[in-house]
């Protein structure tokens, strides 16, 4: 269980095998977000359909509501959401950065106000691997913190030294061996701290290593050398994957510097804003343009609303407020990006993964103009 295979390598890319409990994924992959136990708008029906692989779940949301206890009386994330495949869950304390009133780090854990009814909660990294192995997801994220940007060097440092302690914590009360448990590697874009938190995580040996604290503010310009800086440096043989990334061009980006998984909000939230991603750019569906075109979002796409629908109707449906609108354009992004996954790992296999990632962001970028 937990065997990653790489079946292919080009550079520094590579097309692998990973298996879980609840089936095999093929990486380099994107994850669909589904926070709240749902990816927004689509069900899990559509996400087979569209060859989604693994869904990501939520500590933090499903803690406070409805509690993992009832997400375990149903069997964990696949009984209660009806998914059958695979799930990743993140360990909250992202989250609690980013939407909970964080009110104290301390070397126990997080303390934070709810933003659900402002109740203080606290979470610890045995607190997290407790509500993962209720929600029971394949695999399972370490309790990090996730410095913002901009930090100071020290405060860097001092916390992705907390963050291994915690690591150990963590790995210390998992107690359910059918989960595999991912640490996450810190350290912001300063190469020496990346490489103190290398140091330190790797000798842990778990089944999957992530690359956390980026896609926080910094500029991409910033984030591409720290991914490539750290990705170099985890281990050969295991998944590499890179929280919170991303938009189309980072994808192509960084699996060229050796990246496997990926998750965003992004392909949901811009599609249910209205924006379509082609390999032209991202599309505003809700400029005039497209109003009249009867041609679906991209002839080469093979989801449901590309093989059904005109632009023009979906611009009719996003003018009007039809909620099919939103739903269609979201599983058009997730299609896409999954596609987009899929001619990446095929060019990786046939050896021409740098030439065509370069073709494919010469239109890409020409078609945001
Ligand atoms: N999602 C995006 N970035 C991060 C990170 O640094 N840590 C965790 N746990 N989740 C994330
Ligand atoms: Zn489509």
């Amino acid at each position: 269980m937990f065997e990653f295979t790489v079946a292919y390598r080009q550079g520094l890319a590579r097309v692998a095998s990973f298996s879980t409990p609840r089936g095999a994924v093929t990486t380099p992959m994107f994850m669909p977000v589904g926070t709240q136990g749902t990816v927004k708008g689509i069900s899990p029906q559509e996400l087979l359909d569209i060859q989604s692989q693994m869904i990501l779940g939520n500590t933090y949301h499903l803690m406070l509501r409805p509690g993992e206890k009832l997400v375990e009386a149903h069997g964990g994330l696949p009984g209660f959401t009806a998914y059958p495949g695979p799930f990743l869950t993140d360990s909250g304390g992202f989250q609690v950065m980013s939407l909970g009133h964080l009110r104290k780090i301390t070397e126990e854990g997080v303390v934070f106000k709810s933003h659900l009814d402002g109740s203080m909660v606290a979470l610890t990294p045995e607190r997290s691997i407790q509500v993962q192995e209720a929600l029971g997801a394949d695999v399972i994220m370490a309790f990090d913190e996730c410095p913002p940007f901009p930090a100071e060097r020290e405060y860097i440092r001092s916390s992705l030294e907390r963050t291994v302690r915690w690591l150990e914590r963590c790995l210390n009360v998992k107690s359910k061996p059918e989960q595999a448990l991912f640490a996450i590697v810190q350290g912001g874009i300063h190469e020496d701290l990346r490489e103190l938190s290398l140091e330190l995580t790797r000798p842990f040996e778990t089944p999957g290593f992530a690359i956390g604290g980026l896609a926080v503010g910094e500029s991409k310009a910033e984030m591409f050398p720290a991914v490539a800086f750290t990705a170099q440096r985890l281990p050969e043989d295991k998944p590499r994957y890179l929280m919170g990334v991303g938009h189309p061009d980072d994808l192509v980006a960084a699996i060229g510097l050796g990246v496997d998984m990926f998750d965003c909000v992004y392909p949901t939230r811009t599609g249910r804003f209205g924006y379509a991603l082609t390999d032209d750019g991202r599309l505003n569906m809700n400029s005039s343009a497209p109003r009249t075109q009867l041609e679906p979002i991209d002839s080469e796409c093979d989801c449901y609303a590309c093989r059904h629908y005109t632009r023009a109707y979906l611009a009719h449906l996003l003018r009007a407020e039809e909620m099919l609108a939103p739903r269609m354009l979201s599983l058009h992004n997730l299609r896409y990006l999954h596609r987009l996954v899929e001619r990446a790992r095929a060019a990786i296999e046939a050896g021409t993964y740098y030439e065509w990632a370069a073709q494919w962001g010469q239109r890409f970028f020409k078609g945001q103009v």
